[in-house]
């Protein structure tokens, strides 16, 4: 099998859902959203914004309105998270990036992935974990939702697609194994 660093890199990103109190340095921020602002767009259009968050009280502020949007919800699943004292949706990340974009633009959602999936790679380059983060897919239009993201600076006339949560992985909690489903390739020579 043929491999380099990117290739190496790519397999070693994983998912991370416990994160130290380190801060995230500046530098390797700035260098996480440039990766972002250089993915593939339809039509290089770049209609998407990134919000980074890096300050502690504003994402518990951002989690409680999700957490209220949630407890307004018809779904029994929701509400339980949106009563729940100890549910974080970011897992008390120090940062997260909101990915956001044009609702009308076609190709929002996918712009928005690949640029996601570029800052996770970055970071894992960087030896920095990460994680896609979808609450506020469902709830950026809640009323006191949509203030806050306003007052932070997400454009008023876009939809979240997802968030990046960003910090150095807890070594005390184990990376679950990573497998591959078999039967999702097929090549045609
Ligand atoms: C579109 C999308 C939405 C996701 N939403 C969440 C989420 O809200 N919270 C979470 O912990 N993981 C979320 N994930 C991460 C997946 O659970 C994860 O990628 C999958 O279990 C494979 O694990 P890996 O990323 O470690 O390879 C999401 C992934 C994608 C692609």
């Amino acid at each position: 099998m043929m491999t380099n660093e990117v290739l190496e890199n790519i397999k070693a990103r994983r998912s991370v859902r416990a994160y130290t109190d380190q801060p995230l340095p500046e530098e390797a921020l700035v260098a996480i959203l440039e990766a972002a602002t250089y993915a593939p767009s339809g039509m290089h259009l770049e209609t998407w914004h990134f919000t980074a968050v890096a300050n502690a009280d504003k994402l518990v502020a951002l989690n409680e309105r999700i957490k209220g949007a949630f407890a307004k919800s018809g779904d029994k699943h929701l509400q339980e998270r949106g009563h729940n004292k100890a549910y974080n949706c970011y897992y008390h990340a120090p940062a997260l990036v909101i990915v956001s974009n044009e609702t009308t633009q076609w190709w929002a959602g996918l712009d928005c992935a690949c640029a996601i999936e570029n800052m996770f790679l970055a970071a894992c380059s960087l030896g920095i974990g990460s994680c896609w983060i979808n609450q506020l897919g469902t709830t950026c239009d809640d009323p006191e939702v949509r203030a806050f993201l306003t007052s932070i600076g997400v454009p008023e006339n876009h939809k979240v697609y997802g968030c990046v949560a960003l910090g150095y992985a807890d070594p005390k909690v184990p990376m679950r194994e990573k497998k591959i489903k078999a039967g999702t390739v097929t090549v045609v020579r």
